[in-house]
């Protein structure tokens, strides 16, 4: 669980980056419709969860470093017994106070009215700029009645700040609190994938699978996968984005799954490529060793200090170095490299930030050079080849085979820890575990 503590040095050190005389204003996510009188479950604005945890739509947080009468100001739903009735539980006012740690709390009801005073007087506002129209109307409604105030003495901001480059940068850094729960989520995630591998069989539907993987979030207390699951057996593991999830899993073939769940707000993101009858055949094990090599090469060189993009290159010089010695491509590695020969087999690159997003927040580049790990960064490493169909360039005995192996790995002082590990990804430890 992330503290109140944490959620309040969170707030503070936000406030600490903002200029004096300023405010931030940061809006929850809009309900969205899933068809009439149903919607899609709930996801709150992650960079307000982030600030202070309060998980109900209409809803707004301001801060304001240095107002005397408290810096949390949330805006939110007053209680109503009826809604209540029918939609479910809300904090009120007097909730957001108490469970929330706001200094002041009013009805969502109220927001024009106060509003327009909070930012009166203040030289900066930062909110996240174009990100919901709707939201940056309301907003330019409310600068404009302070504008049109000012024959009264009233003084609009001058300026205008995007919050969430603050946020995300903060975002990027994880703290302990953090890290235990995306360790939690992590060991959820795992033991789902060696779920997947136990109930797999020729004849079991891929959805099958993700129901198994799917079960096992919700029964350890997730609200589910954090990204639409991918259970691609044979050649549509070669698709991407597979989230169909609608075959049956063939004798022979290999079934890749990435899937991952959100715990307490925080992702995790795992790939595993396994055989459906629990044997590797000769040609899926070359390939699948490879990548395991890849990914073992990127992972070492993760560390303090290390840019960001070296462990892309490691990936790249292993799959091209793997392709060449199985006979997929032909010629001098160091050339191939350069050709970026390896992109009609991998055409993703190593991985992202991992966070309370999947794909997490944060700058790649500072000023056009890629940034370098710090400690408490999370990074997924997840190289794959993937083997087309119908490619004529390749012999026919490699077609439809794709293989992803994916893990979570954290950035420590020494180096770094895999916090995903807990599912194997050794092929013959994965072939101990599918015959157990
Ligand atoms: N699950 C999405 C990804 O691996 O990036
Ligand atoms: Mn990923
Ligand atoms: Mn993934």
């Amino acid at each position: 669980m992330i503290t109140s503590k944490e959620y309040t040095a969170r707030r503070k050190e936000l406030m600490s980056l903002m200029h004096s005389n300023s405010i931030a204003i940061i809006s929850a996510a809009p309900e969205k419709v899933r068809s009439r009188d149903t919607h899609y479950p709930y996801k709150q604005n992650v960079n307000l969860s982030y600030l202070c945890g309060f998980p109900e739509p209409e809803s707004v947080l301001v801060l304001i470093p240095g107002r005397a009468q408290g810096e949390m100001v949330l805006f939110c739903r007053d209680k109503d017994p009826l809604r209540e009735t029918w939609d479910g539980y809300r904090e009120g006012p007097g909730g957001a106070v108490t469970n929330f740690g706001a200094d002041d709390a009013f009805p969502i009801a109220d927001i024009d009215d106060i509003l327009p005073n909070l930012i009166e007087g203040k030289d900066r506002l930062y909110y996240a700029i174009g990100k919901d129209p709707e939201f940056d109307k309301h907003l330019m409604d409310w600068v404009n009645h302070v504008r049109n105030q000012r024959g009264n003495g009233a003084l609009p901001p001058g300026e205008f700040v995007d919050l969430d480059h603050f946020v995300n940068e903060m975002r990027l850094f994880k703290t302990a609190g953090e890290l235990k729960v995306m360790r939690k989520a992590a060991e959820i995630s795992a033991n789902a994938h060696c779920r997947a591998m136990r109930a797999s069989k020729p004849g079991v539907f891929e959805y099958q699978l993700q129901a198994e993987i799917e079960h096992e979030f919700v029964v350890n207390g997730s609200v589910g996968a954090a990204y639409s699951s991918i259970v691609g057996g044979g050649k549509n593991g070669c698709i991407l984005h597979y989230i169909e999830n609608r075959d049956a899993l063939k004798d022979g073939d290999l079934v890749l799954i990435d899937a991952g769940c959100e715990y307490q707000n925080y992702a995790a993101d795992i790939t595993r490529t396994f055989p459906v009858n629990g044997k590797f055949s000769d040609e899926q094990a070359a390939i699948y060793d490879i990548v395991l090599q890849a990914q073992a090469d990127a992972i070492a060189v993760i560390g303090p200090g290390i840019e960001y993009n070296k462990t892309n290159e490691a990936t790249v010089r292993a799959i091209t170095q793997g392709l060449v010695d199985v006979g997929i491509l032909q010629g001098d590695v160091d050339e191939l490299i350069a050709n970026e020969a390896h992109r009609e087999f991998y055409m993703h690159g190593a991985g992202h930030w991992l966070g309370m997003d999947v794909h997490d927040v944060g700058d790649y580049k500072i000023e056009g050079q890629w940034r370098v790990y710090e400690p408490g960064m999370v990074v997924t490493i997840e190289p794959g080849i993937y083997i087309a169909p119908g490619n004529p360039n390749v012999d026919k005995k490699w077609h439809g085979i794709a293989v992803r192996i994916e893990d979570d790995i954290v950035v420590t002082k020494s180096g770094n820890e895999n916090i995903t590990s807990g599912v194997p990804k050794a092929r013959d430890q994965i072939e101990a575990l599918m015959a157990g």
